[in-house]
């Protein structure tokens, strides 16, 4: 069975408080952050403490029930927790993870909001935690099919535990490959890029790999073509935070770039994402809201400027891949193809 040592997101029971690892202070600190509020949540989502789409949804979820234990004993609760729903959905606006869940809970908190307690509310949300993790089991095996025991592998921003309820998407099917390859006397080396400019490849996916035993090297996002030239990548696998259903895909920006250079190379590409991750009310990826976030964080690295005061700079976040570009899609349920790469 495979497993990972790390998970972003902790249910304390005996408290009743949802607790978050601090992805800000990682690699250097691992710090657990109890969230007191529907408002602490909604910060450490705005502020990347937790981060990756399905970790984005699940804590959403835990919000949703904070505001309905906070609003029960009201007499405008339903409003009361749609206003926290609505703070919640402002957030960050590209992965669909944060909107599935927030429906998901509005449905439960409408079928319950006669109950006289919020109970049933605190279950959902365990129950979407829960369902997370099992679908990162189950695309963890048929990513492993897929992709076969390959000996090295590419991956890009973090699609791993500290993104999802544990073990990871992209990550999952890493570690699978890598526990087939060890029952053999081998192992899996993986490609970590360092994903400027908020270097989620570098902070968190090398030191949850390290967390793990599984043998990587970091590189600056503009060596991948390199190495990919030299026969040392034989696959690139990816997460999402949004795919149309076309199959078009938004990720971690510079996502797009890796696609265009693993065509280009004949290396086969490819997603794993749960069933939250799909918008079936998306046609293609032109219509994918693409969140821009502050130029600062592409000028400024560890409180040091590293351009010149003033310059211009943009930071769209995320970008959308076509679906031309992917081998296949990794999904609990098995892998979808939309081309014939
Ligand atoms: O801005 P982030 O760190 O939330 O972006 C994360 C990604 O782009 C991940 O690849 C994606 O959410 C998939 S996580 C399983």
């Amino acid at each position: 069975m495979i497993k990972s040592s790390v998970a972003p997101v902790f249910w304390d029971d005996e408290r009743s408080r949802l607790q978050l690892v601090d992805q800000l202070a990682l690699p250097d600190n691992y710090v657990l952050l109890t969230m007191e509020s529907v408002n602490d949540i909604a910060h450490a989502i705005k502020a990347m403490i937790v981060r990756g789409a399905p970790a984005i949804g699940i804590t959403a979820a835990f919000g949703v029930y904070y505001a309905a234990r906070e609003a029960w004993k009201s007499h405008d609760k339903a409003a009361l927790i749609r206003n926290a729903k609505d703070l919640l959905a402002q957030t960050r606006p590209t992965a669909v993870n944060l909107f599935w869940a927030l429906d998901r809970m509005m449905a439960c908190v409408e079928k319950h909001i006669s109950d006289a307690t919020p109970d049933a509310i605190l279950c959902e949300a365990k129950q979407i935690l829960k369902e997370d993790y099992d679908m990162n089991l189950a695309m963890a095996e048929h990513g492993a099919d897929a992709i076969g025991n390959v000996k090295n592998i590419l991956t890009h921003c973090n699609a791993g535990a500290l993104a999802t309820a544990g073990l990871g998407t992209a990550l999952g099917v890493i570690r699978a490959i890598d526990a087939r390859l060890k029952d053999n006397g081998e192992s899996l080396h993986v490609w970590v890029d360092e994903t400027r400019p908020y270097l989620q490849g570098a902070r968190l996916t090398s030191w949850e790999l390290m967390q793990d035993g599984v043998d990587c090297t970091l590189i600056t996002d503009n060596m991948a073509a390199h190495f990919m030239k030299q026969g040392l990548v034989d696959a690139v696998i990816v997460g999402a935070d949004r795919i149309a259903r076309n199959g078009d895909f938004a990720n971690k920006i510079g996502t797009y770039g890796l696609a265009v250079l693993a065509a280009y190379h004949r290396i086969p590409f490819y997603v794993a994402a749960p069933s939250s991750t799909f918008d079936a009310n998306m046609a293609t990826g032109d219509d994918i809201v693409i969140e821009e976030r502050a130029p600062s964080e592409v000028v400024v690295i560890n409180g040091k400027r590293i351009a010149p005061d003033g310059v211009k700079a943009r930071h769209p976040a995320f970008d959308v891949t076509p679906h031309q570009l992917v081998t296949g899609i990794i999904t609990p349920d098995g892998v979808l193809r939309f081309s014939d790469k």
